[in-house]
């Protein structure tokens, strides 16, 4: 049985599962502790926490039954062997068992580690770092069976440096970037987050996005019968991608089903971790990490956006969601606050944080840009800045808005941005890398 159909069963088994086991364990979660308040709602009733544990344990199972329909096939027995197989006469449909275990590994550790995160709501700094430990199985194989450290650079750049071939070897650097790739996935979803449903929303969009990525290479395949090594293991990445993705997409839908607004359930950094390290180890493992950040635009630009709090220039609170307004139900901007320091000494508090002077300047030009939301006192001094979030900065420009409203507004622009990113990835960059391993390109040089 080809490995789509088989993942493509058990996604279906795994929908159904997930959809019947979330409702009957949320008062268990509940009853442990797990739960958390529904910021934006009246009221802010209480919803079971870290229900991402379920569909990630039910993705594991997925994955592990789904190891035979990779690796065995019933006309030879079934042995493990290095073969890549793209007709019936071969052993696999995979070549590398070690690579694919060293994935399940990644994500089994990264599951771990995003409910130790939720257990024990660890430090911002800590938890930052805790993919790239997780990751170590996955790059370490990456080492042993591949070791392939060379990236595709752009025609012109390659002619300016004269360098003979349009690939130039990264060496260790290539190992600190999927390190990069590796910390940056997990994170980058985890911190676009705050409005019901956004945290699974936007994996279900980044997998549609990579699935349609992968269908374009394998039909591609069919369509050029196979006749070149290298659309054979362009084949082959991406059926390994596919058959992940599906059984993902499925599972994330059917949480998706009870995280939408209003939520039912809060997925937690499990989720977050979890789902990130999904793609990271896709990007990777198939050796197309710089198309996956395409996808990623999104979160890349939330994560630049919001780094001044990130990395303490601004005050960042404990929790940057959008405000909710209890009159008219719409969410607007929420603010990080500012103090001076006459305040401070009267009332004798805790002191406060101040707007650094060599800011002022440049926040009052956001503000002009429309890129921020100031607030100002009596003398005209700053005294709130609104949090540097993607979803605020959505809010500035579109407007409050209903909480599923905005999340879904958020979901359309996000696939908007991944499809132009989609079509210019294999129409506009084959030109400026001067060759692709994509059908279109390969239809030039092979027949
Ligand atoms: C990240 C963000 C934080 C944001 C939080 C919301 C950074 C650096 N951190 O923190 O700003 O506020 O996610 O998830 O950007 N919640 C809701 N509604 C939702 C989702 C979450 O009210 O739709 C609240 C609930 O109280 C929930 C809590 O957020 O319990 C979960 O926060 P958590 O995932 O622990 O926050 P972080 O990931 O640390
Ligand atoms: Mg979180």
């Amino acid at each position: 049985m080809h490995p789509t159909i088989a993942t493509s069963v058990l996604a279906i088994i795994g929908y159904f599962t997930i959809t019947n086991i979330i409702p009957q364990a949320s008062p268990f979660f509940i009853h442990r502790g797990l739960f958390g308040k529904d910021m934006s709602k009246r009221g802010k009733p209480i919803i079971p926490e870290s229900i991402g544990i379920i569909p990630a344990i039910t993705y594991l199972f997925i994955m592990f039954l789904s190891i035979p329909f990779f690796f065995i096939k019933s006309s030879t027995g079934g042995k493990f062997n290095n073969l890549i197989s793209l007709n019936n006469s071969t052993d696999t449909w995979l070549s590398s068992l070690p690579s694919y275990l060293s994935s399940m590994l990644s994500l089994e550790s990264m599951i771990l580690l995003g409910l130790i995160d939720d257990l024990f709501d660890i430090r911002w700094r800590h938890k930052f770092f805790l993919p790239a430990i997780a990751s170590i199985p996955l790059i370490i194989i990456y080492y042993l069976e591949f070791n392939k450290t060379s990236i595709l650079i752009p025609n012109f750049i390659s002619n300016y440096l004269q360098l003979n071939s349009n690939s130039i070897d990264l060496g260790i650097f290539y190992y600190i970037y999927m390190f990069s790739i590796s910390i940056f996935c997990p994170n980058s979803i985890n911190i676009l987050a705050g409005i019901n449903g956004i945290e699974v929303g936007q994996t279900i969009i980044i997998a549609i996005l990579l699935i349609l990525n992968d269908l374009y290479y394998i039909l591609g395949h069919h369509l050029l019968s196979g006749n070149s090594l290298l659309l054979q293991s362009a084949y082959e990445i991406h059926i390994f991608s596919l058959s992940l993705l599906i059984p993902f997409i499925s599972i994330s839908i059917a949480l998706f089903n009870f995280n939408k607004y209003p939520s039912k359930v809060f997925v937690g950094d499990t989720w977050c971790y979890f789902s990130g390290m999904v793609f990271a180890v896709l990007g990777i493992s198939g050796h197309y990490a710089k198309t996956l950040m395409l996808f990623f635009i999104p979160q890349i630009i939330n994560f630049i956006y919001s780094s001044p709090q990130l990395f303490g220039l601004i005050p960042c609170p404990r929790h940057r969601l959008p405000k909710f307004n209890e009159i008219d139900g719409l969410m607007y901007n929420s603010f990080t606050e500012y103090f001076n320091n006459e305040i401070d000494d009267i009332n004798n508090e805790k002191k406060k944080p101040i707007l650094k002077s060599y800011l002022k300047p440049i926040l009052s030009l956001l503000s002009k840009l429309k890129l921020i939301k100031l607030e100002y006192n009596e003398k005209g001094d700053i005294i709130k800045s609104s949090n540097l979030t993607l979803i605020n900065l959505v809010i500035i420009w579109f407007g409050p808005h209903n909480e599923g409203e905005l999340c879904s507004l958020i979901m359309k622009l996000q696939f908007f941005v991944g499809f132009t990113m989609l079509v210019l990835r294999h129409s506009i960059a084959p030109i400026i890398f001067g060759f692709d391993n994509s059908w279109s390109m390969l239809n030039r040089f092979y027949i």
